[in-house]
């Protein structure tokens, strides 16, 4: 269970990929357990593939823009406190394809 611990989250979507690769790969689970946790405001649903089926369970959230990978139940709670609540990008999820990391052409 996420103890929120900030301010009143921003409204937000997150898009959980529920098509084949990942479906294979446990987005099923991954969505219910954002359900189950996300707070007021905040929209959880699944989708179409999200293009990336090679690195899921895809996860987009919205409007920010952001996408993690290779998402796992266990994460779920790491993703809505850091990033729902307290605004901070959880970068190890991070997919490496929309977010470079700035030494990664070193
Ligand atoms: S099957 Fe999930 S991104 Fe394609």
């Amino acid at each position: 269970m996420v103890e929120p611990n900030a301010s009143t989250p921003k409204r937000r979507y997150v898009l959980v990929c529920q098509y084949r690769s990942c479906a294979r790969n446990g987005s099923a689970e991954v969505l219910a357990a954002f359900q189950s946790t996300v707070p007021a405001g905040v929209f959880a649903g699944g989708s179409d593939c999200m293009g990336q089926c090679a690195s899921g369970p895809t996860v987009r959230v919205m409007p920010d823009g952001t996408w993690y990978c290779r998402v796992k139940p266990s994460h779920i709670p790491t993703i809505v406190q850091q990033h729902l609540y307290e605004d901070h990008l959880v970068e190890p999820l991070l997919h490496p394809r929309f977010h470079p990391r700035p030494d990664a052409y070193r």
